[in-house]
């Protein structure tokens, strides 16, 4: 991809709680990425009525080759001016949505801010923690959009309502196969059911920095053995498993 502004990139998400990176994978790295997700749940299907999603928590343990993915250097670059600091994975995790079985949202109006909110409202330089997701697919009105509600850094995260509803202000994410969405954990976000057949590959990460240790109920393990032959490889894998 051409040439980023990660400094905008930053800025998009202060001021707007998300950004987004097109294309970051190329379209081989996404039929790869497929296949890997599609062998993890493969004997875990198939979908249902009952089951319109299956989710790998954590995705390493299912399928350690999707970690390279993980270590990409623009991505990383990305999230360490996001968060200012070296970036550390905390949580690695994917789902494969079928569109045919799932309700009107695949996932409902959530955020994954986890810890008390100050006395006089959150006061923050920089998001403490930040997901940042592979749409694989894409996000839009086929495969299934990404819809979130902006926000600047120190809003407020209370919700607007309960349940699916359509949300004042709302934003639907358009954006093509291969992208990342990067985004403050205190960004309300849903899915919504596409209009295709076909299945939605998703995966990714939550990322704080190295000197941020404050645990998070999300958190899980990336010390699967299977990594190391990986990490030898990708410095930024290693980097995010093992610090800088
Ligand atoms: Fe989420």
């Amino acid at each position: 991809m051409a040439s980023v502004d990660l400094k905008a990139k930053a800025e998009d998400v202060r001021t707007r709680g998300y950004c987004v990176l097109e294309r970051a994978y190329t379209e081989e790295e996404c039929a790869q990425m497929r296949g890997h997700l599609d062998r993890a749940i493969a004997d875990r299907g198939p979908h249902s009525q009952e089951k319109s999603v299956i989710s790998c928590h954590p995705l390493f343990d299912f399928s350690p080759d999707m970690a390279p993915f993980f270590g990409k250097s623009l991505v990383v670059d990305a999230m360490a001016e996001v968060l200012q600091d070296d970036v550390c994975l905390s949580h690695n995790g994917a789902g494969v949505w079928a569109n045919e079985f799932a309700g009107p949202h695949l996932s409902p109006w959530h955020v994954h801010y986890a810890w008390d909110v100050p006395d006089g409202g959150l006061q923050r330089d920089v998001p403490e923690r930040i997901l940042c997701n592979i749409y694989v697919d894409g996000s839009g009105e086929a495969i299934g959009p990404l819809v979130v509600l902006p926000r600047e850094l120190n809003d407020p995260i209370d919700a607007l309502d309960e349940g699916d509803k359509i949300w004042p202000g709302e934003e639907t994410v358009i954006i093509p196969p291969g992208s990342c969405v990067i985004f403050d954990t205190a960004l309300w976000h849903c899915g919504r059911r596409g209009t295709s057949g076909g299945l939605r590959h998703l995966c990714g990460g939550h990322y704080q920095g190295w000197h941020n240790e404050r645990a998070h109920v999300e958190d899980n393990s990336a010390s699967q053995p299977e990594l190391d032959a990986h990490k030898d490889v990708s410095p930024g894998l290693r980097g995010l498993i093992e610090g800088p």
